[in-house]
């Protein structure tokens, strides 16, 4: 099957599997039930979850064993959205082209449904059909991930420098995007790795795979934030030079970003070349996440 038509099959099975998986917005509390499914079910590109999906089916997992991995990580991420965009954070009024959860609901309705996101993601991936061990080895990986040495700690590095971006250099920039965005997409691909049982030269090069790609999606998240435009994006661009937050493009310029992006394209190549599988779905991945317009 050509890597677009799996993405269509794979979108599809994480969307209902997302659906069975969050609360009915018809028992109590209602209010906090309809929040949480506003967060998740409206439109996003579902990259994380493609990315476990194309990881595990490329190491002989079938995808009935990777649902769970998919959902609890795309959950973790949909509540680092609805909590990024309060106003305490970034202060952002549009996700996905719809009214982000704070605006739609309330703030102390958004900060709760976040943390009941994040709670679900866990309980989703303890009741994963996977032998203990390997599900004990997944909620480990994902804890991290979500947490102060992953997204959390780089959600702090990212309001640390705002206001001041000029002070952080390129390494430290570097680290904050690693933390920020590519702990939880190097989660999806270690999640895939580890539900598949991918042995451990495996898992290596997946992880250069997967922090290339991590790195490379902020760069192009940060790039559309200057280049896009709202309609396309579903969120409000221009944002981050408005509130001088630390971005590749007002570092090093938007040129040298391209170029950035350019080489982390040959590192991914090069990672995924060490493969012993077929990798033409996370090939097709790592184009995306360069050349996205969205
Ligand atoms: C946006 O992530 C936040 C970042 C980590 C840059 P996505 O671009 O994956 O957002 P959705 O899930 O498609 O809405
Ligand atoms: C957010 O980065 C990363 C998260 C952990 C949510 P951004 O703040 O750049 O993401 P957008 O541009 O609001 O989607
Ligand atoms: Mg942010
Ligand atoms: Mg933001
Ligand atoms: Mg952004």
């Amino acid at each position: 099957m050509p890597p677009e038509h799996a993405f269509a099959a794979w979108r599809a099975r994480v969307e209902a599997a997302l659906a069975r998986a969050l609360p009915s917005p018809d028992t109590a509390p209602q209010r906090l039930h309809a929040a949480m499914r506003h967060g998740v079910l409206n439109g996003g590109k579902r990259m994380r979850p493609l990315l476990a999906y194309a990881t595990g089916t490329a190491f002989g997992a079938n995808e009935d064993a990777l649902d769970t991995a998919a959902v609890a990580v795309e959950l973790i991420h949909c509540y680092s959205l609805v909590h990024d965009d309060l106003p305490a954070m970034d202060d952002d009024a549009l996700r996905r082209g719809q009214p982000t959860v704070h605006v739609a609901f309330d703030e102390a309705t958004a900060i709760l449904a976040g943390d009941a996101l994040q709670s679900l993601a866990f309980e989703v991936l303890a009741d994963a059909p996977l032998p203990a061990e390997r599900g004990v080895a997944m909620l480990a990986e994902l804890a991290r991930a979500a947490g102060m040495a992953g997204m959390c700690g780089g959600q702090a590095l990212d309001i640390d420098a705002t206001g001041n971006a000029a002070a952080i250099d390129i390494d430290a920039l570097q680290r904050l995007h690693a933390l920020k965005t590519g702990a939880l997409l190097c989660c999806a691909v270690r999640l895939g790795a580890l539900a598949a049982g991918a042995d451990a030269a495996g898992r290596a090069a997946l992880d250069r795979y997967a922090d290339a790609l991590g790195l490379a999606f902020q760069i192009r998240d940060d790039l559309l934030d200057i280049e896009g435009d709202a309609a396309t994006l579903g969120k409000t661009a221009g944002k981050d030079a408005a509130q001088d937050k630390a971005t590749f493009p007002a570092l090093i310029g938007a040129e040298a970003s391209r170029k950035r992006l350019a080489e982390l394209s040959v590192t991914m190549r090069d990672a995924l070349a060490e493969l012993r599988a077929n990798t033409d779905a996370l090939a097709a991945l790592g184009r995306m996440v360069v050349e996205r317009d969205r």
